[in-house]
C-alpha cells in the first residue's frame, strides 16, 4: 500500500484528480470505478474544472459506480444516480451509455448483479477504483462481515450506516435497509484502488484498515492484499496511524519516475 498524507482534503483531492487525469490522458478507453458520499465531492469538482478549463475529454471514459440503494428510483434526491449526475456527469462530456450504476429498482436483483459483473468484464475491468470509507471500515456498502471475496450483490445496511445517512432522507425511518454493492472481490480486481478518507471521524477506521489485521470485520483491510492500493488521507484521518513518519518519508523520497 502507498499511504499518502496531505495537509488537507483539498490538496488530497487535487492529487486524486491528477491521478484520474493521467489515466484519461494515457489510456484510450479508461474505465473508472466511482464512489459517492462527501469524500469524493472535491475530486469531482476538480475533474469538472479540468474539463472546463483544459478540455479534459471524458467522451471515451467508461464508469462503474460502487453501489446504489434498493428501492430508490434514479431521480430520488438521495439516490446515488442523482448524486453522480448532479455532481459529475451532467457537467462533463461523458456518454450516458458509458455510465453504469447498479439499478436499485431491478425486479431481479441477483440477475442485475450478475449482469453488472459481466459489464465490468466486458469493459476490460476497472483501471482505477475510487473508494471512500465508512466509519465502520466499509468500502462500497460492504459492511463488516462481508466476505473478502464477495461479488456484486445485495447487502443489508448496518444500523450505524443508516443513521449516518438519515440526514439525506429526512429521517432514519426513510433510509432503505438494502443496497446493491460491488463485492470486495470485485473491488480488488481493479488495477489500482484509490481509497480516500478525510477528517477525524475516519481516523480509527483508517488505522484498523491500514495497520490492523486483514479481517472481514474491517472490510477496507482487504486492500492490504491489493498490489496497487493508494490510501490518500488528510492529516486528521491519518492521526491514529503508528507508522506515519515512515509513510511521509516514502512520499518525500519517491523516485522521480514514480511521482504523481
Ligand atoms: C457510503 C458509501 C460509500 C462511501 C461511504 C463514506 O456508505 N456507500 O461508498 O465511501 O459512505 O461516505 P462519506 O464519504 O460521505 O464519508
Amino acid at each position: 500500500m502507498e499511504i499518502i498524507v496531505q495537509p488537507d482534503s483539498q490538496q488530497a483531492s487535487w492529487l486524486a484528480a491528477r491521478l484520474v487525469r493521467k489515466l484519461i490522458l494515457e489510456k484510450p478507453r479508461p474505465v473508472l470505478g466511482l464512489a459517492t458520499g462527501n469524500t469524493p465531492l472535491q475530486l469531482y469538482k476538480y475533474l469538472v474544472k479540468m474539463h472546463r478549463e483544459e478540455g479534459l475529454d471524458f467522451s471515451q471514459v467508461i464508469t462503474f459506480n460502487l453501489d446504489e440503494y434498493i428501492g430508490l428510483s434514479p431521480d430520488h434526491p438521495a439516490s446515488f444516480h442523482n448524486f453522480m449526475w448532479t455532481n459529475l456527469f451532467n457537467q462533463i462530456n461523458i456518454r450516458p451509455e458509458n455510465v453504469h450504476i447498479p439499478d436499485g429498482l431491478a425486479p431481479d436483483i441477483p440477475a442485475c448483479c450478475e449482469k453488472y459483473e459481466q459489464q465490468i468484464k466486458a469493459a476490460g475491468g476497472i483501471d482505477l477504483q475510487i473508494l471512500g470509507l465508512g466509519t465502520n471500515g466499509h468500502i462500497g456498502f460492504n459492511e463488516p462481515s462481508s466476505s473478502l471475496s464477495s461479488r456484486t450483490r445485495l447487502k443489508t445496511l448496518t444500523d450505524q450506516t443508516r443513521k449516518n445517512y438519515a440526514v439525506f432522507f429526512g429521517g432514519e425511518e426513510n433510509v432503505p435497509f438494502h443496497a446493491i454493492t460491488m463485492g470486495i472481490g470485485t473491488i480488488l480486481e481493479a488495477r489500482t484502488c484509490l481509497l480516500m478518507a478525510f477528517g477525524k471521524k475516519k481516523a480509527r477506521a483508517i488505522a484498523l484498515a491500514v495497520e490492523g489485521p486483514i479481517t472481514a470485520s474491517v472490510p477496507a483491510s482487504a486492500l492490504q492484499l491489493h498490489p496497487r492500493a493508494i490510501i490518500l488521507l488528510d492529516r486528521e484521518a491519518a492521526s491514529e496511524l503508528k507508522n506515519l513518519d515512515y509513510y511521509r518519508w516514502v512520499f518525500e523520497h519517491k523516485p522521480e519516475w514514480q511521482k504523481i
